[in-house]
């Protein structure tokens, strides 16, 4: 069992540059398979936990990987074989059902037990299959939770998706790309992942239009081919420094990052009294004085991220005043609020709405991550109070970010993980 021990209280100075966006490489890693043939992908975070699991499973149904770089991989598809993912692979981790659409699209079939991933409120897929259903396949879920999917051939429709879904546009691109005719995605995603994943069919011959707004059109082509690409930048882990920045009393360079896409974590920390800058491919964010109070409330792109949430509560848990967080996207995404309270905030979550009275200091304390942006939220927590935090269950924090104790220890923290005896494993010894 792992922790990360920070000792906080040390405004964060310099800069860090932020790696490839971990929703955009779950979205690509699967697409790569829709071509019978090599794709090299760079700017790719191939540490973090959530795509090495990714990769695995490319592994298990018979594509080929090979290591370019520390953050390049060359995945070849020719001789990809398996229509079937099974638990073992799947329970890791939410975007595993991407090979589902994906697989569809390679083989008109996908049999691929239902996916695992962090815990935010019920996580329904019924637009996932609404859309595969609407492109002609039919689509069953058995008693083990395999979802089983087959077509005698895609046929390309008008689909109105009933909510914005990330994951359900990326599946349905995944299964249309190679569709027979016009596929009409309305009411779809528009975040910046969703764009890079368009992109990224589009290098490999595909013919996708309309990524980024709320119709996306997809001319199914007959054949794919390999391509080169490099993923954009992560925007929450972007936005996750900027808080850190800012709730330590910080002043940071963020570097290789599209600050286009960080518009509404920007806006909002200037709300807040930060400072931020920006730059072609960087931003630069400081606050010198205590934060000031602001309501937020997360929205599909290019609303405030939910994914930015946990962070920003941080922030606010330190501001003068009393602030509002409104989560619009999941209905369990306060969780992480009991650990903040243990560290000193007062914050009240009640369902979807959170009241975060503004406290002068937070001080250090042992907390566990509860899931990804949880863990995010804790690190920049640990950061900004007084004292040691020891956060546990970082394995949650490793699903999503790269070399983040190196990160933050290049800012100026101080901070270490280390490796302690997991306490239940002591309970069969003698
Ligand atoms: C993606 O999840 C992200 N994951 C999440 O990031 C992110 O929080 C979320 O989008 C929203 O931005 C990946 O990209 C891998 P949704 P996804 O489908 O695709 C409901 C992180 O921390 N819904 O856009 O699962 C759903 O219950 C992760 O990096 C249905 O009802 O999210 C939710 O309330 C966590 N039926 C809302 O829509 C469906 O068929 C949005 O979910 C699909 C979704």
């Amino acid at each position: 069992m792992e922790k990360i021990i920070i000792n906080g209280g040390t405004p964060l100075h310099g800069e860090v540059e932020i790696s490839g966006a971990k929703n955009a490489a779950l979205a690509i890693i699967p697409a790569a398979i829709l071509s019978q043939d090599v794709c090299v992908i760079e700017n790719l975070p191939c540490s973090i936990s959530d795509i090495v699991y990714m990769m695995k499973i490319l592994k298990q149904i018979g594509a080929q990987l090979k290591v370019i770089n520390k953050n390049t991989i060359e995945i070849d598809s020719r001789h990809v074989n398996s229509y079937v993912i099974s638990h073992d692979m799947t329970k890791h981790l939410r975007a595993s059902y991407y090979f589902i659409g994906a697989l569809l699209g390679r083989f008109s079939r996908a049999m691929v037990s239902m996916p695992g991933g962090c815990y935010l409120g019920p996580r329904p897929i019924d637009q996932h299959i609404k859309g595969f259903e609407l492109l002609g396949a039919t689509v069953s879920v058995d008693d083990n939770a395999i979802v089983n999917a087959k077509a005698d051939k895609l046929i390309g429709s008008p689909i109105y998706l009933d909510m914005v879904s990330v994951g359900a546009t990326v599946n349905i691109l995944l299964a249309a790309v190679k569709a027979k005719g016009l596929t009409v995605i309305e009411n779809a995603a528009k975040e910046p992942h969703i764009v890079d994943l368009a992109n990224f069919l589009n290098s490999m011959g595909a013919d996708v239009r309309g990524a980024g707004t709320d119709v996306i059109k997809i001319r199914g082509v007959e054949q794919l081919h390999g391509c080169t690409y490099s993923i954009i930048p992560d925007q929450i882990e972007a936005g996750t420094f900027m808080v850190a920045a800012a709730a330590t009393k910080g002043d940071v360079l963020i570097k290789n990052v599209i600050p286009k896409h960080l518009e509404s974590i920007s806006k909002k920390l200037i709300e807040c009294g930060a400072e931020v800058e920006e730059f072609d491919d960087a931003v630069r964010v400081s606050l010198s004085q205590r934060p000031e109070k602001c309501n937020i409330k997360t929205m599909p792109h290019p609303g405030f991220p939910t994914d930015m949430q946990p962070q920003f509560a941080v922030l606010l848990a330190l501001a003068d005043g009393t602030s509002i967080i409104s989560e619009s996207v999941w209905s369990n995404r306060f969780k992480y609020t009991e650990q903040l309270n243990r560290m000193g905030a007062n914050i009240k979550a009640d369902g979807q709405l959170a009241v975060v009275q503004g406290v002068e200091n937070l001080k250090g304390a042992p907390v566990k991550a509860d899931d990804l942006r949880a863990g995010a939220a804790m690190l920049i927590a640990g950061a900004a109070a007084n004292g040691t935090t020891e956060i546990e269950d970082i394995y949650h924090i490793d699903r999503g970010y790269e070399e983040v104790v190196e990160k933050f220890k290049g800012i100026g923290a101080d901070i270490k993980r280390v490796y302690c005896p997991d306490p239940n494993a002591l309970t069969d010894v003698g």
